[in-house]
């Protein structure tokens, strides 16, 4: 396994020439000695592999340690917390999202239903879990489709009875594309009230199987600023201006089985997103703050942040009242054309 993302991890080195970089040996592995011989820039290359083999490793060791154990059926009887309410999600939804379809199968769900019974009777699971009132309702749903061929309102309501969009089309592009970095700040306190409503918004981010697996921690005090911001490599020259900083993070406890190991990131990603624009809508100004770190950074932050080992680190959000006058980066964006393309399939 390690030699194979070895492989790929050296085949993916950019080398001077543009050419890929000869491989300095056939089996780097995350502990292989250094090999006799090696010109110093193959000696480079051995060592930034070997690094990044050993934080790919610890990374997958996490992962394997905290999310859902895979397995038969049996495991719905006796996983608890995090790992049976997320499990328990991806049940529910299964249901809501096929009564949601064109022409839902009819009947259909005899496998998640199962599944769900044995969560319900799972000596620990929590009758106050918002999947409990979800799976209660959606079975209901379930029996009133297969029985009666009718969808429960409620649970795949029609879309056009929801809240439409309230602006045009021109003025939600105005608001998305005027979204920019800022990193100097008024020195004005953030009302708490502000922040609460952004994560708000941020919470309608798409998720997989709506596991919602984010989680914003934020610090605003003076102590847990000077704390948290001098962890950060990235913010010099601007880091003490910020007044507020969110921990943007996401609990690997929800994800289940290899296939779902970068899941979390993507998530996270997409949270951070509508988070930035939820201080926005708020009229607060926000900086994304790289964490682009090692474990042991990683550590570090979670131990001074009280950030459960359980949770991965996916950036900061720097956050203030932009100062009068403010200047941004121009930052370009690329031609459209390098971006999109209308494919055609071979
Ligand atoms: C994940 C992520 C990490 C970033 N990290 C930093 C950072 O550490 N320091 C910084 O000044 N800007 C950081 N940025 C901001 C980018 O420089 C900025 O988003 C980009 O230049 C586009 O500009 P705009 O946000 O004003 O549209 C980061 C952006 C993202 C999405």
């Amino acid at each position: 396994m390690l030699t194979r993302i070895a492989r790929k991890v050296r085949n993916s080195l950019p080398s001077r020439g543009g050419a890929p970089t000869p491989a300095p040996t056939p089996s780097v592995t995350a502990t292989t000695p250094m090999p006799e011989g090696l010109s110093p820039k193959q000696q480079r290359q051995f060592k930034l592999t070997q690094a990044v083999l050993r934080e790919a490793t610890l990374d997958s060791e996490r992962f394997a340690k905290y999310s859902v154990p895979v397995g038969g059926t049996g495991r719905y009887s006796w996983m608890r917390g995090m790992r049976l309410d997320a499990s328990a999600t991806r049940l529910y939804h299964r249901i809501e999202k096929g009564l949601s379809l064109p022409k839902p199968r009819h009947p259909f769900g005899a496998v998640p239903t199962a599944k769900m019974e044995k969560v319900l009777a799972n000596p620990h699971h929590d009758t106050n879990a918002l999947y409990r009132h979800e799976i209660d309702s959606t079975l209901a749903a379930l029996k009133l489709w297969n029985e009666h061929e009718q969808i429960d309102n409620s649970v795949a309501p029609v879309n056009s009875t929801l809240p439409g969009n309230p602006i045009s089309a021109e003025e939600a592009a105005a608001f998305v594309t005027s979204r920019r970095s800022i990193r100097h700040f008024a020195p004005k306190a953030i009302d708490r009230a502000l922040i609460t409503e952004a994560t708000r918004i941020a919470m309608s981010s798409p998720s997989v199987c709506n596991r919602q697996s984010w989680r914003a921690h934020y610090f605003d005090s003076a102590k847990d600023l000077a704390a948290v911001m001098p962890l950060h490599s990235g913010s010099a020259g601007f880091g003490d201006n910020v007044r507020g900083v969110f921990v943007v993070t996401f609990d690997i406890r929800t994800f289940e089985g290899p296939t779902e190991r970068n899941q979390g990131w993507i998530d996270g990603g997409m949270f951070a997103q509508t988070l930035l624009l939820g201080l926005h809508a708020v009229g607060l100004g926000a900086v994304p703050l790289n964490w682009s770190r090692m474990t042991r950074a990683s550590n570090t932050l979670r131990e001074t942040a009280g950030i459960p080992e359980y949770e991965n680190i996916v950036m900061l959000i720097g956050v203030g009242h932009p100062a009068e006058g403010h200047r941004v980066a121009r930052s370009a964006r690329r031609p459209i054309e390098e971006i999109l393309r209308f494919g055609t399939t071979k």
